[in-house]
Formats: C-alpha cells, structure tokens, sequence
C-alpha cells in the first residue's frame, strides 16, 4: 500500500491527539503504511505553521476548501468544532478524498443521512472519531456478550459524566450554541455512549429522553456579555433496545469531579459487566452461580491477550491510554482503505448515531416515547 497524505484541519485538542495517532500509527502496527503528515490547517495561519514545525507536517495552511480538493491529499481529518464537519467532509467527499471525522458527523441526521449518502455514492472510506469503542477491554466486552458469557442480557445502564462545564465561570463557547455545537452535553459526549451502547448490544427502537441546562449564561470572552446557553448540560434518556432489553442513559457536563466517566453495567442472567473509561484498562466481570460463599466482581486488567493491546505493550496491567485508542482507531482507517471494507464506526455509524441524538431531544420536546424509526430517515 502506499503512503497516503493527510491534511489534518484544526489544531486543537483532538487535533494534537490526531496528529500524534497519525505519527505513531506505523510504529505500533508496522502492517499499515505510514501516513505523510503533508498538510496541517488551522483558521489561525500563524498556530498552524507553528504547530506544522512541531508535529512534523510539511506545511500549514488557513484554507481548509483548497485541501480538501488538493490533488496530493488522500486523506482529509477534520477536527475542528461540529457546524464546520458538514461543509468539509462534503468538500472532502466530492474531491474523492477518504474522510476522518470528530464527532458529532454533523449538527442534525439530515445533514448526517447527505454526507453519508455522499460519501457511500464516492466509495470513499470513512471513519468516526468515536475512539472508546476501540478500547481492548470494550472489544472484550463484546466478545462475552455475543458468546453468551452473560447469558440473556437484562438490561444496560450508562453513563457520560464530566464536569469541564460544571462552573458557572466556564465561558461561553461555540459548544453553547445550537448553530455550532448542535446539541449540548448530547452531542460532546452522549454521542460516544450511545454509539458504545449499540456496539455492545445493538440498535436501540425507542427512547424517552429529557434534558436540562443548569448555566443558562455564560460570559463571552470577546465582548464580556453575558450570552443565552443554547443547549441542554444534562441528558436523561430511557431506552428500549431492538432486542427488546431496557436501559437508562445519564450524560451531563455538569458533573462535578467527573473528568471522562463514560460508564456502563450491563447486567445478564449470567453475569454482568462494569466499566468506567476513567479506569479504562479494568472491566469488572461477575459470574454468577458460585455457591461457595465467595462471589462477587473480579477485575479484568488490559494486557495482551486482549486485541489490540500487544501493539503498545508486551506486558499486562500496565495501562494503555486515550492517544493509544486513537492510533488503533487511525490503524482501522488505514486498514479500510487498503482492504475496501469498512470500519466499524463508519459515517453511517455517525448517522446513525446523530439519528439517536435527534430523536431524544424530540422525545424531550414532546415528553414521550419516540421510535427512532419516526424520523423517517432510515439508518
Ligand atoms: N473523540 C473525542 O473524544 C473528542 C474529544 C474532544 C472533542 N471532540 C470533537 O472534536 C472536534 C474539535 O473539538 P476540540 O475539542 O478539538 O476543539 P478545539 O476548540 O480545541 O479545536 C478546534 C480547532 O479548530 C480550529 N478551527 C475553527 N474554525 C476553523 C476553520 N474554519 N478552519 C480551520 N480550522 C478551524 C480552531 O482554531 C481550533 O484549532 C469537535 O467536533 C468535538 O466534538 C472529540
């Protein structure tokens, strides 16, 4: 396979850990071919040359459409703040160029069905950046569940709590407005979990969702005026998957002392399992039916046996990290343009996600259950 340039646009923290995945991605799975940093963008031309240096890409740019449709580019990452993901991925698309996209894909599921449609019709690979499902101990996870290891699934209970909009004096940023950042606490981080929850146990049919905002203004940096919070800090959703189990979701950005805890327990006839991304590298197993007065949760550490730790570290329990998931979801992107077969978390994963999204807060608005089927934009 031979070396595909990258334009990596946005330079902020999921650009840096991007650029880091690109750089290291060859070097932990030396069966990819290392992709050339070629061109590094940011609306700010000074930030990107500076960082273009220090990441090691040949040149900065401001322009991000001119990338998109540079010949030499095959690979367009997008990692800057949601309302842009449309224009570029769409540009990105129609230039015929692979696309690697932050999530949310984009601000609503109609936008998301266009550039997925789009990117399906170019034959263009595609990868979400939804990197906790790439975790070693997720893929184990779902191994047990679909091997019956928790024998009949009862029910899921997840979580996505952190606290970087706890403070009122937290300012007022794109990730507050409705035509930026879409949805609130859903968008940042509901995404991920409800992506996690139909990794593990399959599309979910129906949701109940209501959401709330605690900080309803925040200071604007540049004019110093207090602004309206567009969106909600906190989201509860009930959930009914197609399987037919139950389940409960909470997400808030407002979750004081709560840094990255997505979390879920999913509980079966079997056993259940326990997990909390703060504590990425344990998984808590409980195998039921021990009657010899010494039951209880076992901890499962990371280590090599478990697909794709082996690529950082020959030993176990020693811990892999956030930049780690990133490489391995980069090496699955690699992987799918060599092979022509689709990543897991594809942009019709993203879709399908933001179809989730979209149908909780309409459930949220009309205060009942709603069938994610409803929307009429089938997955
Ligand atoms: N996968 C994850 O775990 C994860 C974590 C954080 C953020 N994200 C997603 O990543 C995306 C970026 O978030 P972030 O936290 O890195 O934001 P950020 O604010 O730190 O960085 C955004 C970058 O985009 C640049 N930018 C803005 N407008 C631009 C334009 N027109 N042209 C070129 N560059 C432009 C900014 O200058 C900045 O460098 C968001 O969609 C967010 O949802 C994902």
């Amino acid at each position: 396979m031979t070396s595909l340039n990258i334009g990596l646009i946005g330079t902020g923290f999921m650009g840096k850990a991007h650029a880091i995945a690109l750089r290291s991605v060859a070097t932990a799975f030396p069966e990819v071919s290392a992709p050339v940093l070629d061109c590094l963008v940011d609306s700010d031309i000074d930030k990107a040359g500076r960082l273009a240096k220090a990441w090691g890409f040949a040149r900065a740019s401001d322009d991000w459409l001119a990338v998109c449709s540079d010949e030499s580019i095959g690979i367009v990452d997008i990692c800057t703040p949601n309302h842009l993901h449309k224009d570029m991925a769409l540009a990105a698309i129609a230039a015929g160029k692979h696309v690697y996209c932050e999530k949310p894909l984009a601000l609503n599921s109609a936008d998301a069905k266009l550039i997925c449609q789009a990117a399906a019709e170019a034959g263009v690979q595609t990868s979400m950046g939804f990197n906790y499902a790439c975790s070693p101990l997720i893929t184990l996870a779902r191994e047990m569940i679909a091997a019956g290891e928790l024998g009949e699934i009862f029910s899921f209970r997840g979580s996505y709590f952190e606290d970087y909009m706890a403070s009122p004096e937290v300012p007022f940023s794109w990730r507050c407005l409705r035509s930026q950042g879409g949805a609130g606490a859903l968008a940042d981080l509901g995404t991920h979990l409800l992506n996690m929850a139909e990794y593990l146990l399959g599309p979910i049919a129906d949701v109940f969702g209501a959401l709330d905002t605690r900080h309803h203004q925040r200071r604007d940096p540049p004019s110093g005026e207090m602004r309206d919070v567009e969106n909600e800090d906190i989201a509860q959703v009930l959930l009914c998957f197609e399987r037919g189990i139950s389940g409960s979701m909470e997400i808030s950005r407002v979750a004081t002392g709560r840094k990255c805890g997505l979390c879920f327990e999913i509980s079966g006839s079997k056993g259940s399992l326990v997990f909390d991304q703060e504590r990425m590298n344990e998984i808590r197993f409980y195998a039921a039916g021990d009657a010899t007065g010494r039951q209880g949760f076992r901890t499962i550490l990371a280590g090599p046996q478990h697909p794709d730790y082996s690529a950082f570290c020959p030993a176990p329990g020693h811990g892999l990290g956030i930049n780690d998931l990133k490489v391995i979801e980069v090496r699955n992107l690699l992987r799918a343009i060599e092979t022509g077969t689709p990543v897991d978390e594809d942009f019709a994963n993203g879709y399908r996600v933001q179809l989730l999204v979209d149908a909780i807060e309409k459930s949220a608005e009309q205060q009942q259950w709603l069938k994610v089927s409803s929307l009429g934009l089938d997955a």
